[in-house]
């Protein structure tokens, strides 16, 4: 099984990407979190990504298809894999379509999660992380036990930097222009597109997601 989340910054995709690989015992593949990672160990491609980061602009496709291929073929062939934050333009996606019969696999559905853009700019004002258990938190909904501290790894939590006001509205407009078509992509294509709502609890959000898609691919019938 291949699902892709889809949906603009700050819906929740990795909230519910996590809850989701977790309670299934899939491999989460998070483009975002493996350049944070890159960026934090300083290699070439962390380096390189940095820039474009900051700045709430796309990294260039040619990095995240070669991280993602990299990845994709390291995985167990047995197990699911959940894609969050790719593909995110068209060549990803066509791309993604190239690379998975290499490996005996396509896409099987989409979950496109949706949020109004005031939702998503309180959310994202809202986010710490900690870099050392890689959890996310938020001040006003997810909130640490001792204020500023991760509860895993007991270390300060950090705001990222592309969460700051302007760049958030940069990364709203990149993902209106460059990621938004690709509903319409998969729309054409044989993977159903799941439409959630994710201005609801967390927990309302995951039983959405977990409804929609058992239904759409009698997920509990073949964990059997
Ligand atoms: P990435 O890390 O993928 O960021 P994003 O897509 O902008 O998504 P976010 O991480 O901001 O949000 P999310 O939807 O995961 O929300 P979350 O669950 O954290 O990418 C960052 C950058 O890397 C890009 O801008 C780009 O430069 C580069 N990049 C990555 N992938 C790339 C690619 N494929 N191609 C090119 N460049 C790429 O939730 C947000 C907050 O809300 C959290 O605090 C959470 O606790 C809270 N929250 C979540 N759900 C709820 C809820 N239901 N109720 C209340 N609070 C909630």
């Amino acid at each position: 099984m291949v699902v892709v989340f889809l949906g603009p910054p700050g819906v929740g995709k990795g909230t519910q990407g996590a809850m989701l690989a977790e309670a299934l015992d899939w491999d989460r593949l998070a483009t975002g979190d493996l350049l944070r990672e890159a960026r934090r160990r300083g290699t070439e491609l962390g380096r390189q990504a940095e820039e474009y980061m900051d700045a709430g602009e796309l990294v260039p496709d040619s990095l995240i298809v070669a991280m993602v291929r990299e990845r994709l073929e390291a995985m167990p062939a047995r197990r699911g894999v959940l894609f969050d934050g790719f593909p995110r333009t068209l060549p990803q996606a066509e791309a993604l379509d190239e690379v998975l019969p290499e490996v005996d696999r396509k896409v099987d559905a989409v979950v496109l999660l949706e949020a109004p853009d005031e939702v998503l700019h309180k959310r994202i004002s809202g986010r710490r992380h900690s870099p050392e258990s890689g959890r996310v938190y938020n001040i006003y909904f997810d909130p640490p036990e001792q204020e500023g501290i991760c509860d895993e790894a007991g270390t300060p939590l950090v705001h990222r930097e592309d969460d700051h006001p302007d760049t958030v509205t940069r990364r709203l407009e990149v993902y209106r222009e460059l990621t938004e078509p690709l509903v319409d992509f998969y729309d054409a294509s044989p993977a159903p597109v799941l439409r959630i709502d994710g201005n609801q609890e967390m927990d309302e959000v995951q039983a959405s997601i977990r409804q929609a898609l058992d239904e759409a691919l009698d997920l509990g019938a073949k964990r059997e």
